[in-house]
């Protein structure tokens, strides 16, 4: 039977979200057993062990609906941050966050700023919402210019992204300049720093914006517990804002949009600082290990603050890409972030790390 039902137009914008390669696809495609997936910049450390334990005891009560209102998670993360409860939205992932911000404060016509190339999730919010988006570029070594991101606002700009670390460069926005930008904004324009990977970062000047949400600014800060706690399989995520502001994107909220697992894993992880710690340990000296051999093969990256690293490889790099993938190594090409001499490599465990280095070399040393 032939339909004739119109979606709405502004769908017809929307782009697919292109996620990194399943380990088991690769595994049928090329028949091959031993796979490594350095695409989706999760914890190759695993999830936290605290968050695990509190599943067990959860399971038995798969029978009733979870907290709409994720009571015991909230008040978990605003003793861990010194916030109150009602300043919390928690939710399907910080993705789901993304949509809510965008279905609360866009209408058609509405702006939206990106410092580019970022995480393509905002882009899709506004999309969804038939809003514009914004690019400013990232300049030099994908710094952010923030006199340019000033200049960008209009009365029309509702919301303002700052990836940082940033998704997919590894750079961050420095605190007094993150300052500089809210004593600029307007009071019309929300600003949103997503630090999905904030726990990586070790720059002396790093902020991820907490402390200017405590100080009652403009500032939602997005978060996730699918990155440094290793849930990225439960699909938790939160923000953190003035309460009135996140009392209003609660309003367009589905009921039950955080299962109970999640809830009860990520009210654990939070408080497991020791996981924390030993991933973010193992993590810097894998990005250590990664950088000497991208200098021994003479490669140019772009120094990390997160738990990926952004690599040039020339003209070549889709094949070498499409290479890797015959290896066993999922790789992010960077055609997706208009980065087509590039490639984003999540930092794996040191065997994934050594795996990924050897199939590298042998492809780039026996050309
Ligand atoms: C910068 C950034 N923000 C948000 C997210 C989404 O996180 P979640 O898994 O909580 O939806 C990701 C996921 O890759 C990300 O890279």
């Amino acid at each position: 039977m032939s339909s004739n039902i119109a979606p709405r137009k502004v769908l017809e914008r929307l782009k697919p979200y292109s996620p990194g390669k399943p380990i088991w696809e690769l595994q049928e495609e090329m028949n091959i057993d031993y796979v490594v997936k350095l695409a989706s910049n999760e914890n190759p450390f695993g999830p936290s062990p605290k968050g695990i334990a509190a599943i067990s005891a959860e399971l038995q009560g798969l029978n009733r609906y979870p907290d709409a209102d994720t009571v015991y998670l909230k008040t978990a993360i605003a003793d861990k941050l010194g916030v109150e409860t009602d300043q919390l939205m928690v939710t399907n992932g910080a993705d789901e966050l993304i949509t809510l911000i965008s279905s609360t404060y866009l209408d058609e016509g509405d702006e939206i700023i990106v410092p580019y190339p970022s995480f393509s999730e905002y882009d899709f919010g506004a999309d969804l919402m038939g809003a514009t988006i914004v690019p400013v570029k990232l300049e030099g070594d994908f710094q952010f210019n923030i006199d340019h991101v000033i200049q960008a606002v209009t009365d029309r700009t509702k919301l303002l992204y700052i990836c940082s670390p940033n998704n997919p460069t590894g750079t961050y926005l420095a605190k007094e300049q993150f300052e500089k930008l809210l004593d600029a904004v307007p009071e019309h324009v929300l600003v949103i720093l997503d630090g999905a990977y904030s726990h990586y970062a070790e720059a002396e000047d790093y902020t991820d914006g907490l402390e200017f949400v405590k100080a009652g600014k403009n500032v939602l800060v997005m978060q996730t517990f699918s990155k440094v706690y290793g849930l990225a399989g439960l699909r938790v995520g939160y923000g953190i804002a003035p309460s009135h502001i996140a009392q209003t994107i609660l309003k367009v909220k589905e009921p039950f949009n955080v299962n109970s697992l999640g809830q009860a894993a990520a009210a654990a992880a939070v408080q497991d600082d020791e996981h924390v710690l030993m991933s973010k340990k193992r993590n810097k000296e894998g990005a250590q290990m990664l950088y000497n051999a991208f200098e021994e093969l003479h490669l140019k990256y772009t120094k990390t603050e997160s738990n990926f690293i952004l690599l040039q490889l020339g003209p070549d790099a889709e094949q070498l890409y499409e290479q890797l993938l015959q290896k066993g190594v999922i790789l992010r090409y960077g055609n997706t972030w208009g980065l087509p001499e590039y490639v984003r490599v999540t930092i794996g465990t040191e065997e994934e790390n050594e795996f990924f280095i050897k199939q590298l070399k042998s492809i780039l040393l026996n050309k």
